[in-house]
């Protein structure tokens, strides 16, 4: 198959685009798309200073090189979840991760959760028995909250993650499958910092297909965690990208459609729920917003945790201002 830039030999074919296209060519044409993305929802201008979640897989870090590549300002976050799975997936995950920022002289948090609070992932799971002992749940939980701290207290004006057209379909499927209006009506390529202490979240990867942005990383010659975290064997995710990616072996395209006229029909009004009656206030804590009565879930979760195991009293308190690249224990 030959490109249809330049002529040469082709290292993608997109059925859902009708393109295909040399390794040069394709590492030129998808930062193209992420900029419009970037435009079209108005995710950030090059006066913004960014913050790159990089889990070290080929999402996170291949949005990280097409920003740098587009001339942003973008630091990274890397959160060490302490899973191991066997084959020291978090390790690896944040070697690969300080390893990009090395070779791009680029700037690299890293928030690891056992030494910061006390406790790895699984072991929070099984501690505070959420979701049964899946560390998911709990998972999501810190990830959302360090993400969410580390960008607002660093002063940077919109938070990348690396969630791709795939991810977001298969969300888009299982809100769709229990019609879960509230959560329908919060899905969008842009979340609105619009309480105090929440920053502004941004998924410039959000019209890019997975496949796309694993064959980036190949012609870029991006080293990254090929295993996926060994919680999500299994998963309802999985499960629907699985029969997703079964509708677009047949219709080309039909992820996308899906997608984009979710959001079109969303703009339409289609999913205009009425506001949750909840509140957001600062949690007593650590000044986090939340609508939890008193403290938010991230410090009575960490509470449980410190009882349980012994640990001293931590003041999330005294977690101003944030230094070089971690958080005061
Ligand atoms: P996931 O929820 O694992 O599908 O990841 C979605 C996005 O969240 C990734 O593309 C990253 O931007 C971010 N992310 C996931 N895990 C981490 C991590 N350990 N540290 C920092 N960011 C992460
Ligand atoms: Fe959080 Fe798997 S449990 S990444
Ligand atoms: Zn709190």
């Amino acid at each position: 198959m030959k490109c249809r830039k330049c002529g040469g030999s082709a290292v993608i074919n997109m059925r859902q685009h009708k393109l295909a296209l040399c390794a040069e060519d394709y590492a030129a044409w998808l930062p193209d798309q992420v900029q419009k993305s970037i435009e079209k929802y108005r995710m950030f201008t090059s006066a913004d200073k960014v913050l790159v979640a990089v889990s070290g897989g080929k999402d996170s870090l291949g949005l990280w090189d097409i920003l740098c590549k587009l001339g942003y300002k973008a630091d990274g976050l890397y959160i060490g979840l302490g899973i191991d799975g066997g084959f020291g997936y978090s390790d690896q995950s944040r070697q690969l991760s300080q390893q990009f920022a090395d070779a791009h002289g680029l700037r690299l948090h890293v928030v690891e959760v056992e030494s910061t609070y006390g406790a790895t992932i699984p072991e929070l799971a099984v501690i505070s028995n959420r979701g049964h002992g899946k560390p998911c749940s709990v998972c999501g939980l810190n990830k959302r909250y360090i993400m969410n701290r580390v960008a607002h207290d660093g002063g940077y004006t919109a938070l990348a993650t690396g969630h791709n057209l795939d991810d977001e379909v298969a969300v888009l499927m299982q809100n769709t499958l229990v019609w879960a209006g509230g959560y329908l009506a919060r899905q969008a390529p842009v979340l609105e910092a619009n309480r105090p202490g929440l920053a502004r979240k941004v998924k410039p990867l959000c019209r890019v297909y997975e496949r796309e942005m694993a064959a980036y990383a190949l012609v870029r010659g991006i080293e990254y965690i090929y295993d996926e975290c060994p919680h999500a064997v299994g998963s309802t995710t999985i499960a629907n990208k699985e029969v997703l990616n079964q509708l677009e072996e047949s219709r080309p395209g039909a992820k996308l459609q899906f997608y984009l006229n979710f959001l079109q029909a969303k703009a339409a009004g289609l999913f205009n729920v009425p506001a949750s009656e909840a509140e957001l206030h600062a949690c007593e804590r650590c000044g986090q917003p939340t609508t939890a009565p008193g403290e938010c879930s991230f410090c009575r979760l960490w509470d449980k945790v410190r009882t349980v195991k012994g640990l001293p009293e931590c003041v999330p308190a005294a977690l101003g201002a944030m230094p070089d690249s971690q958080f005061p224990q």
